[in-house]
């Protein structure tokens, strides 16, 4: 597709997300509501410093944010953030020209730990990736969530302000927010997103206030996740743990009268926007520093790249240990492969995380000890928060992009690196445990647990001839260009839309 024709179809594809929106709404506003928030502003020696985090659903959100304005609740985390808001805690975003409005909420140091660190991510996200990590449950953290859930009820409530809105919440860290919502204003329309898997209901059992979660989650009108397979989860593990009648058919589920509808949206990216980013002189830049970080350019050795949350269901060491695999079976491979992991420092307060961040550097230490020669070593391991611009720049240095989670609602890592790859070359080694790999039907697939047909499949990827790398890409680069993030942000407002016209059913 020619650069014109690229505008007019991002143009197109915003415009008409933006028109499913204003049909939603009515004469009513949007409001977005996450935990995180889309950028966080930071005291450094030289002043403030504004960074985009990390994040998944920011990377999905954002753009249709951009693109339809509104408010987006969130919690306050940086360090200056509260130096930059107005009296009401909001400010415009992008500050020198704001498209929307962030309204942060403030959390206590206890509030954080008990409901970020604790029930989000030391209950929920473990019960729901079942990447081999235990669960904990406390009853303190369960009651500060609740509190916390309270608390951004309250902020989207003062955002309303008895006018009519369509809320969207995101994520784990808000399943009680949509009850909280509709108790205090039936009128409102909610919707939310649920950006992780949804497991099977005998996994989901062990959760000890499953049927209070499970209601909060029923008090919206539209709850989506990112593949079929979780919403039939979520449909089995209503049917079995609460009252409520489920409608098969129709994907819905009906409790106290209102129905919720459950659908499958896969998220996605702004692939023109990554791919007309991705030629900024900016990213060259970039490029030519990890070149010299490297001492090798693409020509000279093939780089594989890796760029992750340092986080332990995206299967790092997996993938380190294929690396190391693929070095002791291919000796020939030797000085002529290298492996560039970004990885950003996430959760370090909880001991899950921080035993991952210790296992990776024995992990590199032992493999780069064990390969390595005078002017080269197989595994170059950044950790530290890469801005936007330098994740372009990996993603376009790559031979071979390595996404191994061992268990992904969608991973937006893989979709970027696509959308970067103007040029049509690159090969995605893609987990079959993401729903990305659902849609991109030209990455080369692996089973991360799998490490000795990891490495082969690594091989597989070095292996392929140019044109077999192109014409895998084109086809993933044709599928994310159709499903790009625009068109996602319109399936979930279309299917508000058609919603709202609906006359409430009473089961
Ligand atoms: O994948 C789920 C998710 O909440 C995403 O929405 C986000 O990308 C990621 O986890 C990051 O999590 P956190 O907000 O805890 O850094």
């Amino acid at each position: 597709m020619n650069q014109a024709s690229n505008v007019g179809r991002t143009t197109m594809g915003r415009e008409a997300f933006v028109q499913s929106v204003q049909k939603a709404l009515g004469d009513g506003r949007l409001i977005v509501v996450s935990n995180r928030e889309p950028c966080v502003h930071e005291k450094t020696s030289h002043g403030i410093r504004v960074t985009r985090p990390a994040s998944g659903m920011v990377t999905g959100i954002e753009p249709i944010m951009r693109a339809a304005g509104g408010v987006w609740v969130a919690h306050g985390s940086g360090s200056a953030d509260r130096l930059v808001v107005d009296a009401h805690d909001r400010v415009g975003v992008p500050e020198d020209n704001p498209a929307f409005v962030l309204r942060r909420v403030w959390l206590s140091r206890a509030e954080e730990s008990k409901y970020y660190y604790g029930l989000a991510n030391r209950s929920i996200w473990p019960l729901c990736h079942i990447a081999y990590a235990r669960p904990e449950f406390s009853h303190d953290d369960w009651s500060t969530y609740k509190a916390v859930n309270r608390r951004f009820a309250e902020a989207v409530l003062d955002e309303c302000r008895d006018k009519p809105a369509v809320v969207f919440v995101q994520d784990y860290h808000l399943a009680l927010l949509p009850r909280m919502l509709r108790e205090a204003r039936p009128d409102l329309t909610i919707a939310q997103f649920w950006h992780i898997p949804w497991p099977n209901r005998e996994a989901f059992r062990i959760f000890p206030w499953g049927e209070e979660l499970l209601d909060g989650l029923l008090g919206n009108d539209l709850l989506g996740f990112h593949i079929q397979y979780h919403c039939m989860n979520f449909l089995s593990t209503i049917d079995r743990a609460i009252e409520a009648r489920v409608d098969y058919e129709r994907f819905r589920v009906f409790r106290g009268g209102r129905p919720t509808t459950i659908r499958a949206f896969p998220i996605s990216v702004d692939f023109d926007q990554i791919g007309a980013d991705s030629s900024l002189p900016l990213v060259d830049a970039h490029m030519s520093e990890f070149v010299s970080i490297l001492g090798t350019t693409a020509e000279l050795q093939k780089i594989f790249i890796g760029a992750d949350r340092l986080d332990y269901t995206k299967g790092i060491p997996e993938r380190f240990r294929a690396f190391d695999m693929l070095l002791r079976k291919h000796s020939e491979l030797r000085g002529r492969v290298v492996l560039l992991q970004l990885g950003v420092p996430s959760r370090t307060h909880l001991t899950s995380y921080r035993d991952l961040n210790d296992e990776l550097d024995d992990i590199v230490d032992d493999i780069n000890w064990r390969h390595q020669s005078e002017d080269w070593q197989p595994i170059r391991f950044l950790r530290e928060h890469h801005g936007y611009h330098a994740v372009l720049a990996a993603y376009r240095l790559a031979l071979v992009a390595l996404v191994t989670s061992l268990h992904d609602g969608m991973n937006l890592v893989a979709k970027e690196f696509v959308s970067t790859r103007t040029d049509g070359d690159g090969v995605l080694l893609l987990s079959e445990y993401t729903g990305a790999s659902r849609e991109l039907s030209g990455a080369v697939l692996v089973n991360p647990f799998d490490v000795e047909g990891m490495a082969d499949s690594m091989y597989e990827a070095l292996s392929l001839s140019e044109e077999e790398r192109r014409e895998r890409m084109s086809r993933m680069r044709e599928q994310v260009g159709r499903n790009d993030s625009f068109r996602w942000g319109r399936k979930i407002f279309e299917e508000i839309a058609r919603l709202k016209r609906e006359p409430v059913t009473v089961a």
